[in-house]
């Protein structure tokens, strides 16, 4: 195998938008997509399809250049992009001048075969955060990955790869932040200087052109909100599947299911959706219901419905092979279906048995697929699981000569899920006709958060699988990912009851809290741990209730802005080294206000790094001194959660369903402090699409300290507010203000 490098640039020139360079080996495009978003694109062959399934914005035409003697700069206002054209070599620098990004003086880019390397300068000083659903600390400095959509049954929290693929990370160092998002499809590999004695950084594919858009934004806010306009951002999902989730593999009837919904209501404790895990099925065949257990799906869902319950069911790609089943029939009649090189339909087992893989890839085979839900939604279903679509197969790695379509297995892989995704969440919008779908899936793609939600796969019962998990959801929300779950109470193995509940502590701040156990393991229900845990679970899981106006809020500005519900303190507290002390790392923001400490379920106190500022604990409304380390009390009653101080946390009383009206008091928890603090209330009706039409209520609450003043400000959409009370609730404020109720008041002045 040979290696081959880039060489040195024979010519120059500007071509409908792109600055265009060539070298004997290779040729180079650069697109400007904003100020800070550049995008490089080096192929040895540009005569393929430009296609990306993750960007959906367009390049601009706006940006100067001059082919100086030995390098070429490329000026954006916010950026410069310096080629050195002998070699050629890529650097990225702000408009001032400071390096961000550099090529590797002596390798840049190179090929071995169809491999293609990027080698990067590392500084002194470099972190790396990202990657999405990766193993490992925050920090990725000194690790390595692989992207490769993998079933990764029984991972451990060392185990890479995982289910998806974002090949996108953020790096930072002498005091600047910098994105890089590498749009290959390919399987793929990134070095945080693991594997180079410290020397470089380097990432690359096993095939595909080094495509990358780099993001020059200082500060981590702005590279998402540049990545996530670049590849979308999340709809408003249904309020719905905010509330508690009841999954299990598998409530094995009709009945099951509607005994375990009864005893959510009759034990008052809050719930909004039910699973039905793949039993629901006829012989594990997708579209199909069995008609012994589950014979009159209709008659279950309005029951549940009823209840105030919302049913999701799981769909798996494999088409069992079955000569009396239609989407077999019409999949292969239709040529729909993964093949060999010869034609033959590609076969492997998953759990029907012997099955065939839709294309996915193929836009008439995503119409057929979405299409085919009416079998779901008929009786009323509005949530669908996608899973095992990485694709997953016993035996795992499909043979690299499949097809699909034209391409080849290894080249679509790391895409295929998010396909599947695509297809269910386009299909099932169009048939409910106007409601919000909701999409879970395990495997995906850098975009995936156009269309659906995610969970981090099968996890096991354990402490450190928990902390992990939320490892896992911080990482996933740099990626524009912001609907994010883990099976709480952990999928493998049985957890103690003290980690069930200690991981239902944690459960309301998960932006998706859905409590799910494989096959064989004990039953998980609040009310399988005994009276005195099933309290504790209860208030938990009431707590989520409460927070809902707030977390509701919270995911309008994701849509906005893609900042996820659970953030990395690394988003805000960057240049603060104790956030990545492996003790702190996991520790979060929960939208603006909250800090979340996670903690094992085997001790009752624990070190907290409460970062700058002043905080409160959420509960006592104690308050401290952040920059410091403190030791606080965590009984299994009491997760350590603080309150930003000046915060504003709109809350509800509890209901039992978001189903439920509930007795129309928005509760403002406002948290005294010394600076102006603003935020932005957003409500709709959480289940149709008509908050595009301006039907929504939007305004800003803003506290100001000095003037003693919380100001509501003008409402703006044409959504009724379903609160019809406005109640301000103090903290920190010596009990003067306390429980003030409004009229929609414009401003409320306060004496404390
Ligand atoms: C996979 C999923 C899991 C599901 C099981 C059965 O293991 O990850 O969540 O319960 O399949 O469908």
């Amino acid at each position: 195998m040979q290696l081959e490098i880039l060489g040195n640039a024979d010519t120059v020139t500007y071509q409908n938008g792109a600055l265009v360079i060539k070298t004997p080996q290779a040729e180079a495009r650069v697109w400007v997509y904003s100020p800070t978003i550049i995008r490089v694109c080096i192929s040895k062959d540009f005569n393929h399809s430009d296609e990306s399934f993750a960007v959906i914005e367009k390049p601009l035409d706006d940006f100067t250049w001059q082919h100086l003697n030995d390098r070429v700069e490329l000026t954006t206002s916010a950026l410069k992009l310096i080629v050195h054209t002998n070699p050629l070599r890529f650097n990225f620098y702000t408009a001032d001048g400071k390096p961000l990004s550099e090529d590797d003086a002596r390798f840049g880019t190179n090929w071995q075969a169809e491999r293609v390397i990027n080698y990067r300068k590392l500084y002194t000083d470099e972190k790396f955060i990202g990657l999405g659903e990766k193993a490992g600390d925050l920090n990725r400095r000194g690790c390595n990955y692989v992207n490769w959509n993998t079933d990764a049954a029984m991972h451990t929290i060392t185990t890479d790869p995982l289910y998806k693929t974002f090949p996108f990370f953020i790096g930072l160092h002498s005091g600047l932040t910098y994105g890089l998002f590498f749009d290959n499809m390919h399987k793929s590999y990134f070095d945080f200087g693991a594997t180079t004695d410290e020397q470089m950084s380097w990432f690359g594919a096993d095939g595909g052109d080094m495509n990358y858009y780099f993001f020059g934004a200082q500060g981590i806010r702005n590279i998402l909100e540049d990545y996530t306009w670049l590849t979308g951002r999340m709809e408003m999902p249904p309020l719905w599947s905010l509330g508690y989730q009841q999954c299990r593999w598998s409530y094995m009837s009709a009945n099951e299911v509607l005994e375990v919904a009864r005893k959510f209501r009759q034990k008052q404790i809050p719930a909004d959706v039910m699973y039905c895990d793949i039993d629901y099925m006829d012989g594990y065949k997708i579209f199909t219901w069995n008609k012994e257990t589950f014979p009159d799906p209709k008659g279950m869902i309005e029951e549940l419905r009823a209840m105030g319950f919302k049913l999701v069911t799981i769909v798996d790609p494999g088409i069992k092979i079955d000569e009396n089943y239609p989407e077999y029939k019409e999949g292969v009649d239709k040529h729909y279906f993964a093949t060999y090189p010869n034609g033959e339909l590609y076969t492997a087992r998953v759990w029907p048995g012997r099955c065939h893989f839709p294309d996915f890839l193929n836009e008439e085979v995503r119409e057929w697929w979405g299409a085919s839900f009416k079998a779901l939604t008929d009786p009323g279903v509005e949530g669908f699981w996608n899973d095992m679509n990485e694709p997953a197969a016993w035996g795992q790695n499909m043979p690299w000569m499949v097809k699909f379509g034209d391409k080849f297995m290894p080249e679509i892989r790391n895409v295929y899920g998010m396909q599947m995704a695509r297809a269910t969440y386009n299909g099932t919008k169009r048939i409910l006709n106007g409601k919000r779908p909701f999409i879970l899936t395990r495997a995906a793609y850098a975009g995936t958060q156009r269309y659906s939600a995610v969970w981090t796969g099968d996890n096991a019962a354990t402490d450190e699988h928990m902390l992990f998990g939320q490892r896992l959801v911080n990482s996933l929300g740099l990626t524009g990912m912001s609907l994010i779950g883990v099976d709480i109470g952990g999928f493998m193995g049985n957890p103690t009851p003290e980690l069930m509940v200690r991981w239902n502590s944690l459960g309301p701040y998960v932006p998706m809290y859905r409590n799910h156990a494989a096959l064989g393991m004990t039953m998980r229900e609040p009310w399988q741990w005994g009276d005195e845990y099933e309290q504790i679970i209860k208030k938990g899981i009431e707590q989520r209730y409460k927070l809902l106006p707030y977390i509701y809020s919270s995911f309008y500005q994701s849509t906005q802005t893609g900042l996820p519900l659970s953030r990395t303190l690394a988003i805000d507290y960057t240049w603060d080294e104790n956030i990545f002390d492996t003790r702190y790392q996991n520790q979060f923001l929960f939208g603006d206000a909250l800090l979340v400490a996670p903690v094992i379920s085997t001790v009752d106190n624990v070190d907290v790094y409460l970062p700058i500022g002043d905080w409160y604990r959420l509960g006592s409304d104690e308050k401290f001194s952040g920059g410091q380390v403190i030791n606080v009390p965590c009984p299994l009653t009491d997760l350590p959660v603080f309150v930003k101080t000046g915060a504003i946390i709109p809350m509800q009383n509890i209901i039992q369903s978001t189903n439920e009206v509930g007795d129309g008091v928005l509760l403002i928890n406002i948290w005294n402090g010394n600076e102006i603090n603003a935020f932005i209330y957003y409500e709709d009706d959480g289940l149709t699409y008509d908050n595009e039409n301006g039907i929504y209520y939007k305004r800003t609450i803003t506290f100001d300290p000095q003037k003693k003043e919380i100001t509501f400000g003008e409402v703006e959409g044409s959504y009724q507010s379903k609160y019809d009370k406005l109640q301000v609730v103090g903290h920190g404020f010596d009990g003067v203000i306390d429980r003030e109720t409004l009229n929609d008041t414009q401003s409320l002045m306060i004496s404390y």
